[in-house]
């Protein structure tokens, strides 16, 4: 649907005096139906990226192609035409102070020239599948910010796109608000197919609504996959940092460590030995049936440190710290056991 090939965008710095790369040899496939996440700190070139796909920016080298099109080689015309099927929204909503919420919506309808008569045709649904029918003859002002984004998605949606571009579209929704935006779009993208590509700086919209994402990070994209893939396993650094609290319960609070610290200078050498582990799971399974018959089977005993569960779009996913107490052949037999549960599991003693 959206391919991006080696997109580069180079801009002078604010002194004028050099240049550099806002994104830098940028590959990303998206498919159709995709609600595809690029995350990245602010300055990470998200914007730049996403302006790229409809042309508001023409990268400095690169290719966009959409539905096989190559946008980069089209004439004016044709660009017009296509960027028709391409809607965007924004954080700040860019909403004509105006004109009411009708006229709003009805506005990019009006540019193309349709007829009055079919702009109300078109305008009357969308408005009712955004739900602000009530407010349709309102202005701007008299709205809230999650009412002001539905008439920018409404507006988006007016030339009946087949992409809808999101930069940052809940950023200055609060928490609430930014749910109920969230789960229009993922109706938008069920209902009507569309292909969305949400810019965000912030994890929790990427874990409610995107299937795919992309970390980018100075231009560059530092790592990718599916959503479940990217929690279960963050590698870089910085998806380590965006993932901030969802990953805080991987850490052992320091009270802990020293106190199996104790437990391990107090053993006799006729004791079992203590392994730590982290397990991380996603999807249906839940780690404790697993645990217990692990040690059932290897005649081990357990003990949980610490724990989180969160949910991933219906999925469970979650870390879950614990000592398994067994001779090491045992041991070492229940690791596999558990690994072949599609449990991640990573041995922590090196920390005691
Ligand atoms: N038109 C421009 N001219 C020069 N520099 C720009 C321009 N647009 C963006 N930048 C710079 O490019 C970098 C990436 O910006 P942007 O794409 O807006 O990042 P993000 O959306 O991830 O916050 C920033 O350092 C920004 O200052
Ligand atoms: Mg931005």
């Amino acid at each position: 649907m959206i391919d991006l090939q080696h997109i580069s965008q180079e801009y002078k710095t604010s002194d004028g005096q050099s240049t550099f790369y806002a994104c830098k040899d940028v590959n990303i496939h998206i498919n159709k139906g995709d609600i595809f996440g690029i995350i990245g700190r602010s300055g990470a070139g998200k914007s730049t990226l996403v302006r790229c796909i409809n042309l508001l920016n023409r990268p400095t080298s690169g290719k966009v192609i959409v539905d096989g099109k190559d946008l980069t080689a089209m004439n004016i015309a044709d660009l017009r035409k296509m960027r028709r099927e391409i809607g965007m929204i924004f954080q700040h909503f860019n909403l004509l102070s105006s004109r009411t919420v009708y006229d709003n919506i009805a506005l990019p309808l009006e540019l193309a020239g349709v007829s009055k008569s079919e702009i109300q045709k078109k305008v009357e649904p969308l408005i009712e599948l955004v739900g602000l029918s009530e407010h349709k003859h309102k202005y701007p002002s008299q709205l809230s910010g999650g009412q002001k984004q539905r008439v920018g998605i409404a507006r988006a949606l007016s030339s009946d796109p087949k992409i809808l571009l999101s930069d940052e579209a809940t950023s200055a929704l609060d928490p609430e608000t930014t749910q109920a935006t969230l789960e229009l779009l993922k109706e938008i993208n069920q209902k009507l197919g569309l292909t969305i590509v949400m810019i965000t700086h912030e994890m929790d919209v990427v874990k409610q609504i995107c299937n795919k994402v992309v970390v980018m990070e100075r231009g560059q994209i530092v790592e990718s996959g599916t959503v479940l893939d990217v929690f279960r396993d963050p590698k870089h650094e910085v998806t380590q940092a965006l993932l901030g609290s969802v990953l805080a319960a991987r850490e052992l609070p320091p009270r802990i460590v020293e106190r199996l610290r104790e437990q391990l200078k107090t053993r006799k050498p006729q004791d079992k030995p203590i392994h730590l582990l982290r397990l991380t799971f996603v999807g249906t399974h839940t780690t404790d049936p697993v645990i217990s018959e692990a040690c059932r089977l290897f005649n081990l005993d357990f003990n949980i440190l610490l724990g989180q569960v969160d949910d991933i779009q219906g999925q469970s996913y979650g870390t879950l710290t614990i000592t398994l107490t067994g001779n090491k052949e045992n041991y070492l037999q229940s690791l596999e056991f558990i690994r072949s549960k599609q449990i991640k599991v990573e041995e922590l003693n090196h920390v005691l």
